[in-house]
């Protein structure tokens, strides 16, 4: 396997509107990141993943992009860009950026003139169809609730929107909007940029007849029409371009956001001989308490699924492609509340979680927040909310649908993405140090007890757990390319595993329960000699470890030899 940077790199990502607001206005900006990048320096992480900073009229907070080249004025301007990279980069850190291109937002040029009338020479750069019998050209639904198709006046014709309808889908079928795509990110490249986060990139090839879904929920009058477009029939033909044209030029990294993709799939976007991307998101671990209604359909989750589905990815990806690894992000749960204990545990088990993310093979991700601990949020009203996913549903469930508001209100506090982008909190002054005006979302009201500040000031926080994760990486080759082997596969409550490299061996053992239990070491794992390397007790290290009590979200590293 190749030794890589991006595969020893730890990378955190920045939601800009909820990191640090920095005049007042309520909205995290680029001047706010930058006075914060000795934090992040003092974490240790090695890149940066921004959220989007582009011109957007936040339909859906910069998923909808209406000039890939200027800075969102509420953001700043290029000059604060510039600082933020030239600050990041004297610091030894780098930056990637994230690259939305399955659409744009209804607001950017090439809409306005693709809706203009059929014969624009725009008109093509999107995706247009003609009404079926009076109704859309066919049954998909948009991700953000409703059908997937909006009409047009205009034209008398339909624009397919994946998304929110301000979020109108690329034609990639156009080799025009494939070169406009390579040249902007050819430019933001030459400034020197260190790699993309592509966004939904496993979207932008649709089959071209754009056939109707099968039915899946009778009860909806939409159904999703994945099927039709998730790695569909020339997305790896224009992954193979772009990275002909634009990335392999560059010594950058790349992560594909791709929902709904297998490790077989996987295999064929980041295997190293196929120059598409270097590693992609997946999802299967994010779907694991989602019932078969989606993931508002709420079901607990087991851990012997939860180890199922990472042994899979580990085995399968090994030595033919490269995993990241993620537990949450600006459009999942707090992972602490999801997968851990947000009360009497939270302590313990943050650090537990960041233990299994950072002993894995693959690169780990942190998203802001994380890294003390930051949990979800309940708001008493829809009201509070901001998330057009959030507000779409709720009103569908609840206005047409007629399910119980309380019901729905449940789903949003335990999967809603609001629970991640409430702000930043870095001290216990008002708004939690985030803003001096009135915050765009509600600050989550624990930030008193949970923030940075006292983090930074306490040994044992979990901000201090994860640089010494970091450290470890550094320290150790084995931590980011040693062959994964679990162990004990059929415990609900346990989760170790081995990872090996040459004549190393590093153990695992992580207790994903509130319980004390027992744990017996697998007569396979042999040794003479051993090392701890991390726990999130404090722990005898002469101890015996064949047999023990672990501790509630227990979680230790061996070195063995
Ligand atoms: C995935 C992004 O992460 C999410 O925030 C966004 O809403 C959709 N893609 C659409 O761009």
């Amino acid at each position: 396997m190749e030794r890589k940077w991006w595969k020893e790199s730890v990378i955190y990502q920045i939601y800009p509107r909820s990191f640090m607001d920095s005049n007042g206005d309520g909205i995290g900006d680029l001047q706010g990141i930058i006075s914060k990048l000795d934090y992040l320096k003092e974490l240790g992480v090695d890149v940066i993943w921004l959220s989007p900073v582009y011109q957007s009229p936040n339909d859906d907070n910069g998923y909808d992009i209406s000039n890939y080249q200027e800075i969102m004025d509420e953001f700043g301007t290029m000059e604060d860009w510039e600082q933020l990279l030239d600050g990041l980069h004297s610091r030894e850190m780098k930056l990637i950026m994230d690259l939305v291109v399955n659409h744009t937002s209804d607001e950017h040029p090439w809409f306005i003139e693709s809706r203009s009338s059929k014969d624009n020479p725009y008109r093509d750069y999107y995706i247009w169809r003609s009404g079926k019998n009076g109704k859309e050209p066919n049954n998909w639904e948009s991700a953000f609730s409703g059908s997937a198709w909006q009409y047009d006046e205009k034209t008398d014709e339909y624009y397919l929107h994946l998304f929110s309808k301000k979020q109108p889908d690329l034609n990639w079928e156009n080799p025009k909007v494939r070169q406009e795509v390579y040249e902007m990110m050819t430019w933001w490249l030459d400034k020197g940029i260190d790699g993309f986060r592509m966004d939904v990139i496993n979207f932008i090839s649709k089959v071209e007849d754009l056939p109707s879904a099968p039915i899946q929920n009778p009860n909806k009058p939409y159904q999703s029409g994945g099927q039709f477009f998730v790695n569909g029939p020339r997305i790896h033909e224009f992954l193979q371009e772009m990275n002909r044209e634009v990335l392999s030029k560059y010594d950058i990294m790349t992560v594909g956001e791709t929902p709904g993709v297998t490790p077989q799939d996987a295999v064929l976007y980041t295997g190293e001989d196929r120059h598409e991307l270097n590693m992609v998101f997946q999802f299967e671990l994010m779907d694991v308490d989602s019932g078969p209604n989606g993931k508002w359909d709420l079901k607990p989750w087991k851990l012997t699924e939860i180890k199922r589905i990472m042994s899979k990815w580990q085995n399968e990806l090994n030595g033919k492609g490269w995993n990241s690894l993620y537990m949450n992000n600006h459009d999942q749960p707090r992972m602490v509340s999801r997968f851990g204990n947000d009360t009497t545990y939270r302590i313990p088990s943050a650090k537990m979680l960041a233990t299994f993310l950072h002993t894995l093979q693959g690169t780990p991700y942190i998203y802001q927040g994380e890294e003390i601990g930051m949990t979800n949020v309940r708001f008493d009203t829809i009201d509070d909310y901001r998330d057009i996913e959030t507000l779409n549903m709720y009103k569908e469930y609840v206005n047409e649908r007629h399910i119980d508001p309380q019901k729905v209100m449940e789903s949003i506090y335990v999967k809603g993405r609001d629970n991640a982008r409430t702000p930043m909190q870095w001290d216990e002054s008002e708004h939690a140090g985030f803003t001096t005006g009135t915050p765009w979302i509600a600050v989550n009201p624990n930030y008193k007890e949970i923030n940075a500040k006292k983090a930074l000031e306490d040994p044992d926080s979990i901000f201090q757990y994860y640089k010494k994760l970091i450290q470890l990486r550094k320290e150790h080759p084995i931590i980011v390319y040693g062959d994964y082997k679990l162990l004990l596969e059929d415990d609900e409550k346990i989760y170790a595993y081995t990872r090996s490299f040459g004549k190393q061996k590093l153990l695992v053992i992580l207790n994903f329960s509130k319980d004390q239990v027992p744990f017996h070491l697998p007569e396979e794992v042999q040794f003479n000699s051993k090392e701890l390397l991390i726990s999130n007790y404090s722990v005898n290290e002469a101890q015996e470890i064949k047999q023990f009590s672990l501790q509630p979200y227990e979680a230790r590293v061996y070195l063995v030899s």
